[in-house]
């Protein structure tokens, strides 16, 4: 079949994240406003054979990877049976999960059994203070016994996320960096994105400088790593770490943007920092024909902004990042 999945700038959409949950038992301040209220009414959320009938139609129609996340994708019950059938559909080449690890110890080795290659792992901080500041609970030795478990399981690259706050953990990123060296953990620098009341101007900071000094501390050079997102990759000359800088405020990677994501009731969002959407979850509910659903990823492929204007319109976007499938 000739790929459906192509936006009107000529961007092949060929990952997809996709949430399917967004609650979440943490609080980290850029993702949940604290007192956050506006949570999703469970029985909203698509159901197994509905998300893997909406995949086996969009995989041999150009979709090759999906992320699973939130909110927390773990707290979803029953998330590796998901990951099973999602894994089993043909075209589907890579399966791969952003988690806050708080539930991966016991949940690390089904889920590599189920299929799910790779995992990314929030972590701002290595402080216990700061975590519990930061994430709203002290859950620092929970997460790293959590990391331990998914090493333990074979995932590999296992990457770290680290939102970098102004005058939060700004100070932290060299322990960071020597941490994920000790761990071969690849590390990831991330700028705080302005969603809903969360990420804005106070938390932001240019990650620019931050890279030019560690290029010039660290001797960085350019190399890739595996993975379907937006972050830049640069490794040390003797290769034990990889660091990837995800910049989108500073410098936005859109040109080449290949994704769209997938809210837990359907809900299409086809850009993070901008409001076109398309609802599955009722076509799906009501069994709409494949006819229909290709009729409405055509749809949505048509909607699918240029760009996201946190920069111009950083008030743009009421929906959190919980909400958005991050
Ligand atoms: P890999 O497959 O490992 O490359 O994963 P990823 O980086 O795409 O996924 P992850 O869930 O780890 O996301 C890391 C950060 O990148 C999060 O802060 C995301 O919100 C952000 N991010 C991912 N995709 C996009 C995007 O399309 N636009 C913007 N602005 N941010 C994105
Ligand atoms: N800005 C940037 N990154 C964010 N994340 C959550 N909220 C934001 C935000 N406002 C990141 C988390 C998680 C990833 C899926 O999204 O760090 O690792
Ligand atoms: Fe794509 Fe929008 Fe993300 Fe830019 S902000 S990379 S256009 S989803």
């Amino acid at each position: 079949q000739a790929p459906l999945l192509v936006d009107t700038f000529g961007r092949r959409i060929e990952y997809l994240r996709l949430s399917v949950t967004d609650r979440c038992d943490l609080r980290c301040t850029y993702c949940i406003p604290s007192g956050f209220r506006g949570f999703q009414e469970p029985a909203s959320w698509l159901r197994f054979d509905e998300i893997e009938r909406l995949i086996s139609i969009m995989a041999p129609r150009g979709l090759k990877r999906i992320r699973l996340t939130g909110g927390e994708p773990l707290v979803r019950r029953d998330l590796p049976n998901l990951a099973a059938r999602l894994a089993a559909i043909p075209g589907i080449e890579d399966l791969s999960l952003s988690t806050n690890a708080t539930r991966l110890q016991a949940l690390a080795a089904p889920l590599r059994e189920a299929g799910v290659q790779r995992i990314n792992v929030s972590l701002d901080s290595l402080r216990a203070e700061r975590i519990a500041a930061i994430c709203g609970r002290d859950v620092l030795a929970t997460i790293l016994a959590g990391l331990k478990a998914a090493k333990q399981a074979g995932f590999a690259p296992i990457k770290i996320n680290m939102v970098v706050m102004r005058g939060v953990n700004d100070d932290e990123i060299d322990e960071m960096v020597d941490f994920c060296i000790e761990q071969e953990f690849v590390l990831r620098l991330i700028e705080a994105m302005p969603m809903g009341t969360t990420g804005r101007n106070a938390q932001y900071l240019d990650l620019q400088p931050v890279r030019r000094r560690l290029q010039q501390e660290r001797g960085l050079i350019a190399t890739d790593v595996p993975g379907g997102g937006p972050a830049r990759y640069m490794k040390t000359p003797d290769a034990r770490l990889s660091i990837g800088f995800i910049t989108p405020l500073s410098e936005h990677f859109c040109a080449t943007c290949n994704r769209v994501r997938l809210a837990a009731d359907g809900t299409m969002y086809l850009c993070l920092g901008q409001r076109e959407q398309l609802a599955f979850g009722p076509l799906l509910r009501r069994g709409a024909t494949d006819d229909e659903i290709v009729g409405a990823l055509r749809s949505a492929m048509s909607l699918k902004p240029e760009r996201h204007e946190f920069n111009e319109k950083p008030e743009k976007i009421s929906r959190i990042m919980a909400a958005t499938g991050g």
